[in-house]
């Protein structure tokens, strides 16, 4: 039983360590090529893209187009294009009109660094990049990528992620519903990470039960990711985080945390990382890897 234990936790550190440092080299490659007219520009989107963050969400692209019978590699376009709407959206969430957190990935914020202009301008031009990027990929066939690219711009926006955020700044400062908390966070964090799944899927040209999985699987670590990030506010500390602790305090953030308290919202992260583990397990062996990242999420410390 440790064996087994041992062996599956190996092998999420396997596929991390086989994954980073080639989603790293695309990431440099697309964001060197990308023709910026201006050079800092150029320095501020890469000070944000690169050399950091945990890519979980171009790790579930890849993996989820080899569960679905593709090769990963054939996706990576797809991989990076999500990474890069991840990174506008975090350079945006930590402008001063919105979370006014100075601290990312361990270092200074885009617009502490850049300032405010080119912080939201460099958001701007990650954003364009990863759609430009994705709709370059000769790795799949033009089907594909109008499938995969229209997935993505539709998480991106108002039904999804931007979305999500608008109702994460409305309920500042409000007792809101569980209900009224699910779909905030299944918009502002859920629907790119169910972006990278069905992505991965529709990189393999998967059957329409592949995308069934993927979609429920990414719908329950979704919203565990998010409620994991939400009590890592309140139990972490920043040098561990990367990023400040108690800004859902100071911003007075309607959270799991703040609605339920920390055991009860542990408790939910956890009902919701069961669930993911549950989708995926018709897929057998396939689901190894799959399951262990789900867990490891819900386990994470930063
Ligand atoms: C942080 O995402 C923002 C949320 C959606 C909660 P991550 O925890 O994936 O951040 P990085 O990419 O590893 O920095
Ligand atoms: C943000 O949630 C989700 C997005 C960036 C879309 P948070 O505001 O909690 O993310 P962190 O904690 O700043 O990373
Ligand atoms: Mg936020
Ligand atoms: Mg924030
Ligand atoms: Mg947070």
């Amino acid at each position: 039983m440790m064996e087994m234990m041992k062996f599956m936790r190996n092998q999420v550190k396997e596929v991390q360590d086989l994954w980073l440092p080639k989603i790293e080299a695309a990431l440099d490659q697309y964001t060197a090529d990308c023709g910026s007219l201006h050079p800092e520009l150029l320095e501020a989107m890469r000070y944000s893209l690169l050399d950091a963050g945990k890519r979980i969400r171009p790790i579930l692209v890849l993996e989820f187009c080899r569960a679905a019978g593709g090769e990963p590699e054939n996706a990576m376009p797809f991989a990076c294009g999500v990474e890069m709407i991840h990174s506008c959206s975090l350079i945006h969430d930590d402008l001063p009109c919105m979370d006014d957190d100075e601290l990312r990935r361990g270092k200074a914020s885009c617009h502490i660094k850049f300032g405010e202009d080119t912080a939201l301008l460099a958001g701007d031009a990650l954003q364009m990049l990863a759609f430009d990027v994705m709709l370059q990929a000769d790795t799949v066939s033009p089907a594909q990528v109008v499938k995969a690219t229209r997935a993505l711009a539709h998480a991106s926006g108002a039904a999804g992620m931007v979305g999500g955020q608008v109702i994460d700044l409305q309920n500042e400062g409000k007792q809101v519903s569980i209900e009224d908390l699910r779909q905030m966070d299944s918009g502002k964090t859920g629907a790119i990470i169910k972006a990278a799944c069905v992505m991965g899927v529709i990189a393999a040209d998967g059957s329409d039960e592949m995308m069934a999985i993927a979609e429920e699987y990414a719908e329950n670590i979704g919203i565990a990711f998010q409620i994991t990030d939400d009590i890592l506010d309140v139990t972490s500390d920043t040098d561990t985080l990367g990023k400040p602790v108690a800004s859902d305090i100071e911003n007075d953030k309607s959270t799991y945390v703040s609605l339920l308290g920390l055991d009860k919202a542990r408790q939910e992260a956890a009902r919701h990382t069961a669930l993911a583990v549950e989708a995926v397990a018709p897929l057998g062996e396939k689901a190894v890897f799959l399951t262990e990242f789900a867990k490891m999420l819900a386990g994470r410390i930063n």
